[in-house]
This record gives structure tokens, C-alpha cells and sequence, in this order.
């Protein structure tokens, strides 16, 4: 039977070594996006989905995180006596947000593997995971749609992209068959980070996930794949095969995505979404004019 889906998942305990030295003592979720971490946005994209219970799993760079959504005493006193209330609101925004738990994971031996560490909180009820690495605009609700999915169809739910073949090898790719709806597919198998020749379609996989618990059994007799991790991809390549817990299905996502995990997609992130923004576009515009005329 269906049920209805109240946890998200949120792994952060990777090493985030494509952004060192800024992860060194820092996870990469904390790096700002503009002026809120990462993070907070996924954060606030769960609960905008109606998700209130958050798991977050953490590494050896917890503590940063978990002060994100604690409260600061000092601060928000002397923000008071100062009577900035605009700030003191936007250091509130992240307190009280959701419900928030915390688990280890030890070592970062991949995706599969941080996943694993939430089988105790989530217990047996299909789930949500996101990644900090894309950053969905809150105008393009795709969780909702998922968790709809989820419910109607009792399955798996991936969320894919279509992206260009020359970008399909940094990516889950999965093969599809198209079903009676237009943005839904039937993933019959996946793999990770092909080959542009090898790649079985152009869909790839985006850090969204409606999970059944299942998953977890599955993780835990999964072998260590690429890159000597145990793989979410792997576990879900097995879940496609399963027709008895409803299979995988795709939501083909068209709206907008700002991938944070590398440096150069993170860069045009905060470009494009701080031009967007009524505080700092106005500024920012015609200073970006200007210095693309100074570029050869
Ligand atoms: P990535 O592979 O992109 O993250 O994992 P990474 O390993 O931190 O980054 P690089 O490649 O070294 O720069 C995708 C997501 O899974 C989490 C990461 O925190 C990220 O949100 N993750 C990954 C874990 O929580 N644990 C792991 O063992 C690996």
C-alpha cells in the first residue's frame, strides 16, 4: 500500500574534494549559493513539499552544519540591540525550519552508503533523498511531483534531465521506455558515468530520489562499484529489475536546475541567480556588460 511520504534525506558527508581547500574544514553543502548555504535551499525544498522530518547524514565536518540550524544566541542579541530586524529574520529563516536529526556516516564510502546510514530513522516507508549538488528553483516544484508519482504508482522515482551528450559522462544514466505520461518514463536499467558512445540514453540522473525501503536491503549486499563506492545507481539498477516493488520510473525534469557540485557550473549558479535577485540584479547587470566586453 501507499503511504504518505513525511521524511527527506539529505547525505552530506561526502569529502567534497573538487572544492578544496574550501572543504577542508567544511562541508561542500555549507558553501554559500549567493548568501544561504546550499543546504538551507534543500532544506527549504523539502519542507516546501511538505517533508518536515529531515535527516541529515553527516561527516567528520558536522559541526558547521548543525550550528547552520541551531539558534545563536549572541548573534541574534546583538542583531536585536542594533534593531536590525531584516538581518536578525535571515539568521532565524534556518532555525525552526524543520524537524532536523543527524547520524554519521563514518567513512564517506559513497552515496549507497549514506543512504544506508537512514534505514533506522526512516523505517519502513518510501522516503525522499536529495543532494545538496543541485539546487532546484523553488518555481519549478519537481519533489511534488515525484512524491505524486510515488504515491499513484507505488514505485521507485528517479528524477532525470535530458543533457547534452557531451555532459552524460558526469552523470547516472538511465535507459527509458515512455509510458501514458508525457514527463514520466520507465527506467529499465541505469548506469554510472558512461561513455558519450556507451551512454543508452541522453536522461541522466539529478540529486532527487523517492525511494521505497527496499533500498535499504538492497544497499546492504551491494558491492562497492565505481570508484570503489557503493553506488545508489547500483541499488537502483536492481530496483529497475524488480517488478514486485513496483520497478523505478523517471520524472523528466524541464524547469530550472543550478548544479552546485563542480566549480565552474557552481560559478554560473551564484551569477545567475544573484542577477535574478531584486537586491543585487540591478547592481550586478550592466557590471556583467561591461566586464564580458572586456573578454577576449
Ligand atoms: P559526490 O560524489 O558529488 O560528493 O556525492 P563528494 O564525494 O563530496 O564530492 P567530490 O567529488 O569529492 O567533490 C554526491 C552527494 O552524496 C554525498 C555528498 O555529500 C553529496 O551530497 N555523499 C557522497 C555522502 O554523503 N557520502 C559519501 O560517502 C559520498
Amino acid at each position: 500500500m501507499a503511504s504518505h511520504i513525511t521524511k527527506a534525506v539529505i547525505p552530506a558527508a561526502g569529502l567534497g574534494t573538487r572544492f578544496l581547500p574550501a572543504t577542508k574544514a567544511m562541508p561542500k553543502e555549507m558553501l554559500p549559493v549567493v548568501d544561504k548555504p546550499a543546504i538551507q535551499y534543500v532544506v527549504e525544498e523539502a519542507v516546501n513539499a511538505g517533508l518536515h522530518d529531515v535527516l541529515m547524514v553527516t561527516g567528520r565536518n558536522k559541526n558547521a552544519l548543525e550550528n547552520h540550524f541551531d539558534r545563536v544566541a549572541e548573534l541574534e542579541a546583538t542583531l536585536e540591540a542594533k534593531g536590525d530586524l531584516a538581518k536578525l529574520e535571515r539568521v532565524n529563516e534556518s532555525t525552526g525550519l524543520a524537524d532536523i536529526h543527524y547520524v554519521r556516516q563514518g567513512d564517506p564510502k559513497g552515496l549507497g552508503h549514506a543512504v544506508l546510514r537512514a534505514e533506522m530513522h526512516v523505517g519502513d516507508e518510501p522516503f525522499a533523498v536529495l543532494l545538496g549538488d543541485d539546487l532546484i528553483d523553488e518555481r519549478d516544484p519537481l519533489l511534488d511531483r515525484m512524491i505524486e508519482e510515488q504515491l499513484k504508482r507505488n514505485a521507485t522515482i528517479v528524477a532525470l534531465l535530458e543533457v547534452d551528450p557531451s555532459q552524460i559522462h558526469l552523470y547516472g544514466v538511465a535507459t527509458v521506455e515512455e509510458t501514458d505520461e508525457e514527463d514520466v518514463v520507465r527506467v529499465t536499467g541505469l548506469v554510472e558515468k558512461p561513455s558519450r558512445e556507451n551512454a543508452p540514453s541522453n536522461y541522466a540522473i539529478i540529486g532527487r530520489y523517492v525511494l521505497r525501503p527496499e533500498v535499504f536491503e538492497i544497499l546492504e549486499r551491494t558491492e562497492p562499484g565505481k570508484g570503489g563506492e557503493i553506488q545508489l545507481t547500483d541499488a537502483l539498477q536492481e530496483m529497475a529489475g524488480d517488478e514486485s516493488i513496483g520497478g523505478v520510473y523517471g520524472v523528466v525534469f524541464r524547469g530550472r536546475r543550478y548544479d552546485t557540485g563542480d566549480k565552474i557550473d557552481y560559478i554560473k549558479a551564484i551569477v545567475q541567480l544573484a542577477s535574478e535577485r531584486d537586491d543585487l540584479g540591478p547592481e550586478l547587470k550592466p557590471w556583467l556588460k561591461d566586464f564580458v566586453e572586456t573578454i577576449d
